[in-house]
């Protein structure tokens, strides 16, 4: 379960947040929606600890995830992130990239089975940046099959796809839920929003 507890942030004594309380449950699938510049992001990636909070705290099953004695386990064991720009290295090849999450945190599926799962078995020895949108999302989403992780947060990771590789996209993160995990996804689009099981308006 993820609790976030009385959170206040600031960025150059503009405050966003002050005194924010969530809560999500395990294996709850929730959107974070709102304008443009409300926050989605910054909330996201606090709760990925990747942006500082100024305070209260982020409990992830219990443990202050702020707290840099927590952060390798939750960071190598607990969390996958997506996002909308698919974060994967263009100039080397889907297996390389691939071969990038440690072997310690890796969940039993193996590459190929991973690739088959988002269907780009025939892909493993391709460049990234010869792949279109659609398929680097798809390398990203079998990234998330390979390595541990029950949380996953994803940062609007189909904003930048058309409508058809959008759904591709969408079915597989469904099936994530539908495995057990927690699901975090921002976006904008009013249609996608509805298939999370929660809205949260920030
Ligand atoms: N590193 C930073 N330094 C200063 N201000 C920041 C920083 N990061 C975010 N902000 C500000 O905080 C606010 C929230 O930004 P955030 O990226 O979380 O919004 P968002 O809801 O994700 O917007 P969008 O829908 O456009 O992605 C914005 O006003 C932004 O300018
Ligand atoms: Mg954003």
């Amino acid at each position: 379960m993820i609790e976030i507890n009385n959170v206040s942030k600031s960025f150059e004594d503009k405050p966003l947040f002050a005194n924010l309380n969530l809560k999500v449950e395990k294996g709850e699938f929730v959107i974070f929606s709102g304008p443009s510049g409300c926050g989605k992001t910054t909330l996201l990636n606090m709760i990925g600890a990747i942006e500082p909070i100024d305070n209260g705290e982020i409990l992830v099953d219990n443990l202050n995830i702020q707290k840099r004695k927590n952060q390798l386990h939750y960071f190598k064991f607990k969390l996958g992130l997506l996002f909308q720009n698919f974060a994967l290295v263009e100039n080397k090849t889907v297996k390389e990239n691939l071969n990038f999450v440690r072997k310690e945190c890796r969940s039993g599926v193996s590459i190929e089975q991973a690739l088959e799962w988002v269907g780009l078995a025939d892909k493993l020895n391709k460049k990234i940046y010869t792949l279109s949108g659609g398929e680097q999302q798809r390398v990203a989403l079998s990234r998330l099959m390979i390595k541990k992780c029950d949380i996953i947060l994803a940062d609007e990771p189909t904003g930048s796809l058309d409508s058809k590789n959008a759904e591709v996209v969408l079915d597989i993160i469904k099936q994530f839920h539908t495995q057990g995990k927690t699901v975090i996804m921002v976006t904008h689009d009013e249609e996608i929003k509805m298939r999370g099981e929660r809205i949260i308006h920030l």
